[in-house]
């Protein structure tokens, strides 16, 4: 049987499927696998089942021989290198769909935590400072309104429409900017520019690549409209952190709700950490129970059609099987 590395124990039932066509080696930790450990531990392997925390470079591709399939337990794939992959004719698999609700539900909950202050009041109320002496005022913990307001979504794909279906019952007014504009009721196509001028609320639900890193760097923050929100589920590296920092605390924007950072686990640094405007999550726009057990299954059916003969059923360079 052909050897796999599966880099973390995951969840669901299809890699017992898994296990049972392949000779499986599943780390166990301590911890996740650094580096050093991926390298031993996948020499020989056929296949590698693996997590967005594992960086699968060139390097470590043209490093192993023997390898035949990558399969990613995520829909994003900047942590391979998915064109040295497919010089070696190695298909890549990756997660989709299954996630889509999950995020969007995340995407949402932190633009409303940002809008109306939750993190702030929560630490408020835990730190002693609700007192009879400010019970209660008219400004007190006053926020910024969601219902009614103009959203700007940077990348219509099924989480950017899933965002859009949940606007629509807020009631807001939906702006999209897509690379290339895709016709979605109730959605209004505009330019990037147009939207960050127009946008109460921006969210971010582009991929990162060489083309969409540092797509909102300082220059997009200052186009924003004052006192806007942003929020972004989507990757760190998309944002310039230190200039949606710097905005923030000179007040040009209103808040921000940030659950990808451009390094993860984000250094205690980062210039984000420390605003109270901010709404921070450690990467879990995904993270139900359910849908970590669908991604999970996905991974290791793709795993399984690989190993198999057959394509991966959601590959993310399909063109290895032309
Ligand atoms: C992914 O799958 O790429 C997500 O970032 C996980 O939440």
């Amino acid at each position: 049987m052909k050897k796999v590395l599966v880099t973390h124990q995951l969840p669901g039932e299809r890699i017992h499927h898994l296990a049972q066509c392949s000779d499986v080696n599943v780390w166990m930790g301590p911890g996740l696998l650094s580096a050093q450990a991926l390298r031993e531990e996948l020499a020989d392997c056929a296949g590698l089942v693996c997590l967005l925390t594992d960086r699968i470079d060139a390097g470590l591709i043209d490093a192993m021989p023997a390898l035949e399939f990558v399969s990613s337990m995520s829909v994003g794939v900047d942590h391979i290198d998915v064109e040295a992959a497919t010089r070696r004719g190695i298909p890549v698999g990756h997660t989709p769909g299954v996630l889509v609700e999950t995020t969007a539900d995340a995407t949402f909950g932190l633009l409303l935590a940002a809008a109306r202050r939750m993190s702030e009041a929560d630490r408020f109320i835990r730190q002693g400072n609700w007192r009879a002496e400010n019970a209660w005022s008219p400004d007190f913990f006053t926020g910024k309104d969601v219902a009614g307001a103009t959203l700007g979504i940077i990348g219509l794909g099924e989480i950017g429409q899933a965002v859009a279906r949940r606007a629509a019952g807020f009631g807001m007014e939906v702006l999209a900017w897509n690379r290339t504009p895709r016709e979605v009721a109730g959605v209004e196509q505009v330019s990037l520019e147009e939207l960050l001028l127009r946008s109460d609320f921006v969210s971010v639900h582009v991929a990162l690549s060489e083309e969409t890193r540092g797509l909102l760097d300082a220059e997009r923050i200052a186009q924003m409209k004052p006192g806007a929100v942003l929020v972004n589920t989507a990757r760190g590296g998309i944002v310039d952190e230190q200039a949606l920092a710097d905005a923030l605390s000179h007040g040009n924007l209103y808040a921000a709700g940030i659950d990808v950072f451009e390094q993860e686990p984000v250094p205690d640094d980062n210039p984000l950490l420390h605003l109270p405007n901010v709404v921070l999550a450690p990467h879990i726009g995904s993270a139900t129970a359910q849908t970590r057990a669908m991604m999970a299954d996905i991974a290791a059916e793709n795993a399984i059609a690989a190993l198999s003969g057959a394509p991966m059923p959601y590959c993310v360079n399909a063109a290895v099987y032309d």
